[in-house]
């Protein structure tokens, strides 16, 4: 059984971010195989890795809608469109990927994370690290897109209408019962040091910050990606003693 983390929080807290860089620690250390799940409409995790989308599970879902005849005789809809998203997840050097991508034409992309969800399970037993980048809204986990995950964890800038949101997730997570072993926070571009007894008793567990680093701007204007950062940048040497404590599942 893999372990997964789910990144959530508020737009532009910087999900995306740190997911690239978790991903790339997470190559470095070859402590087995990786894969990266965008799963926001507004996809730029594929970006972030210097990787190219080829297709997305929306994509499928547009095609196998224009074309339904394609779906082989005797195979459900839904076992198709599983089977269709395990040929779409792309390999890179050191990790996978897989986009979902927003669907073209008006409507909710529901059915989007529906398909998400169902193959979620399988693939967190394929690999060993699964890494999703969630959107911005709460829908995947109303929706429980999520399922049990290893790890939650929510990024937060450090004012307090950031630190309700996150306490909202935490909340909205147990309500949902969906299963985490452990809901962490992560402070990104915090400059000061926050009220750690506070945070731990809202069901999230402070495991430090993030700095503002320049070369994450630098590498957003430049459209560079995170495999450009040098090994010693502030913001990838903090996610590296991050990363430790959430897959030690301690602080
Ligand atoms: N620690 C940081 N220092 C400087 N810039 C950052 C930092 N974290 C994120 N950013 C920038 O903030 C913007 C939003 O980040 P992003 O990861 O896209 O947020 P989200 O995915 O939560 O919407 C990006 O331009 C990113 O480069
Ligand atoms: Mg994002």
């Amino acid at each position: 059984m893999g372990y997964s983390i789910a990144i959530a929080g508020k737009g532009g807290t910087g999900k995306t971010t740190l997911a690239a860089l978790i991903i790339r620690l997470l190559k470095e250390r070859k402590g087995g195989s990786v894969l990266g799940i965008d799963a926001d409409p507004n996809n730029n995790l594929a970006e972030f890795l210097g990787v190219k989308v080829k297709e997305s599970i929306s994509g499928i879902l547009d095609r196998v809608a224009a074309q339904p005849d394609k779906i082989p005789a005797g195979m459900t809809k839904d076992r198709f469109l599983e089977y269709q998203v395990q040929t779409i997840i792309q390999e890179d050097e050191g990790f996978d990927l897989l986009t979902m991508g927003r669907p073209e034409g008006a409507g909710c992309y529901c059915y989007v994370n529906n398909v998400l969800r169902n193959v979620m399970s399988g693939l967190i037993k394929d690999y060993d690290f699964v890494v999703i980048d969630n959107e911005a809204g709460l829908e995947h986990f109303s929706r429980k897109t999520t399922g049990s995950t290893t790890a939650l964890v929510v990024i937060s800038d450090s004012t307090a209408a950031g630190l309700r949101a996150a306490e909202r997730i935490s909340e909205l997570v147990e309500e949902l019962k969906i299963k985490t072993k452990n809901k962490f926070l992560i402070i990104n571009r915090g400059d000061e040091e926050i009220d750690k007894e506070k945070i731990n008793n809202r069901g999230l567990k402070y495991i430090g910050r993030i700095p503002e680093d320049p070369q994450l701007t630098d590498i957003s204007i430049n459209n560079n990606s995170v495999f450009s950062l040098k090994k010693d940048t502030a913001s990838l040497a903090a996610m590296a003693g991050l990363l430790g404590k959430i897959i030690t599942g301690g602080i």
